[in-house]
């Protein structure tokens, strides 16, 4: 039957997703599926009709990524790929995760909830990370060095949301894992001369170095990818994603967050990771359509 590529829409990550949409697009037509590209609307169920079967959501962020587009989908009775409504809302709140993983005794960084119109006082070590509690991307992020860094980095983060997440740096690597199906794909490691991984170096610098394979190695390796797959199975998450972690120079792991709809363009992190398995991009939107039936 027909597939929707849904991307777009209004967040504040639409410049990605109509890059990962077209490449989704581009990917299933070369497949051979019969497909069509939507940008998404509040008036998504009058865009699809009842004409398609299936919805490959290529959306990032709030309303495609965090459980209200999947409500929407599951109130008509069509199928799509990655997370449910649950899962996805936990997953779009880098806070309520952390709680989740701190309950389950898995470890994410100390933190501190901060509400956006608040006076904050930081009750972390720093350096510390400043997010909105609700956004991708590493959008309205600051990296906060000296504790008079801090309200400005609070008004930044402020724009984006009104739930702010200050969260303790650790100093070592940074590492992402694709989950396909409930298995962990090989690890990448992230590396920036920026002060943090961010919006310039993921879209826009050609100096962000991807390592794959990471270079951990025996038990390391295994642990990593267990405790992916951990993060996201313990959300309720399904079908696919991808976990950001951490790791202090000790060789500790640390949980960021459980991206449920990540980058799907072509050098995006997921495709790098399957790729490394000697999957093509394609292959790799096939195998995450699959994940729908
Ligand atoms: N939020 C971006 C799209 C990612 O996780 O890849
Ligand atoms: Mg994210």
């Amino acid at each position: 039957g027909r597939v929707a590529v849904l991307y777009g829409g209004q967040s504040a990550e639409r410049e990605v997703s109509l890059k990962s949409g077209r490449a989704v697009y581009n990917a299933l037509l070369e497949e051979g599926v019969d497909v069509e590209l939507i940008d998404c609307g509040p008036d998504v169920l009058e865009q699809l009709g009842d004409r398609f079967d299936r919805v490959f959501i290529a959306l990032h962020g709030r309303g495609g990524e965090d459980g209200t587009l999947q409500g929407v989908l599951d109130w008509a009775n069509i199928p799509y790929t990655g997370s449910g409504v649950m899962a996805s809302a936990l997953a779009m709140d880098k806070y309520r995760s952390k709680l989740i993983w701190g309950a389950l005794g898995l470890p994410t960084p100390p933190s501190q909830l901060i509400q956006g119109s608040d006076r904050a006082t930081l009750e972390i070590g720093l350096p510390c990370i400043l997010k909105p509690v609700h956004e991708g991307s590493s959008i309205g992020m600051t990296k906060v060095e000296d504790a008079s860094d801090f309200d400005r980095a609070v008004a930044e983060a402020a724009r984006y949301d009104n739930e702010l997440l200050a969260e303790e740096w650790i100093t070592g690597n940074e590492y992402t894992v694709a989950v396909l199906d409930g298995r962990a794909l090989p690890p990448i490691k992230l590396e920036t001369d920026n002060s943090f991984y961010d919006y310039e170096a993921k879209y826009i610098s050609n100096e962000t170095r991807y390592l794959c394979p990471c270079g951990l190695s025996g038990e390391k390796l295994d642990a990593l990818g267990e405790l992916a797959v951990q993060a996201f199975t313990s959300l309720g998450c399904s079908g696919w994603g991808r976990v950001d972690v951490m790791q202090d120079r000790e060789g500790n792991f640390y949980l960021l967050e459980v991206n449920t709809a990540p980058g799907m363009t072509d050098h995006s992190l997921v495709p790098m990771a399957a790729k490394a398995e000697g999957m093509s991009f394609g292959k790799l939107v096939m195998a995450i359509l699959a994940t729908t039936l």
